[in-house]
């Protein structure tokens, strides 16, 4: 084999793993959007659990178990925005990667949120619960403010 042909067989060779490549890719984002999705759901889900025992002037102790479930999910949702997942069916908008660090603060103040929840949930203090519930809600909404698309 002479260079150029080399050559050649090398270009082509690039070609057709980068064609093949790019269709992986499409559906690992495909899947990752749906994951980080589902982990809101989830985290959501845990929100409304936790209202629940708000509002029916429950156990507080029962909020430490959603508290740390909070805090599971929210240190996984920030590493399910690999680059390339801004296309597809997401909300999430192109500031989560052009302000990568602002939404990690993000991230964090939230994780920050779900800490003193667990507190105040181990102190079994409804009042003490129900603030720090609230506090939560204004680190998912400063998150979304920024970072996610509003709802049609
Ligand atoms: C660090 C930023 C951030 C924080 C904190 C955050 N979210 Fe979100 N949330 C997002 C982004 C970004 C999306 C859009 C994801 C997508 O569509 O790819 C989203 C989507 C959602 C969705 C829609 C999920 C779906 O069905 O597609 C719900 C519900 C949600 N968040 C609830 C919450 C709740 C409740 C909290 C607080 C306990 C919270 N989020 C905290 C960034 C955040």
């Amino acid at each position: 084999m002479n260079r150029k042909t080399l050559v050649a067989a090398l270009v082509g060779a690039l070609a057709a793993g980068g064609m093949v490549g790019g269709t992986t890719v499409a559906f690992a984002q495909a899947d990752v959007i749906k994951q980080r999705q589902e982990n809101r759901k989830a985290t959501a889900g845990e929100m409304r659990a936790i209202k629940a025992v708000i509002d029916s002037k429950g156990d507080a102790k029962t909020v430490v178990a959603s508290a740390a479930k909070l805090k599971q999910l929210e240190n996984a949702f920030d590493k399910l925005f690999p680059a390339g997942s801004d296309k597809g069916e997401t909300k999430a908008l192109p500031t989560v990667w052009s302000d990568s660090a602002g939404f990690q603060a993000a991230s964090k103040a939230a994780d920050a949120a779900y800490d003193k929840l667990a507190v105040a949930a181990g102190s079994g203090d409804l009042a003490a619960v129900t603030a720090a519930f609230g506090d939560t809600g204004k680190a998912c909404g400063a998150c979304h403010e920024k970072f996610r698309a509003k709802a049609n």
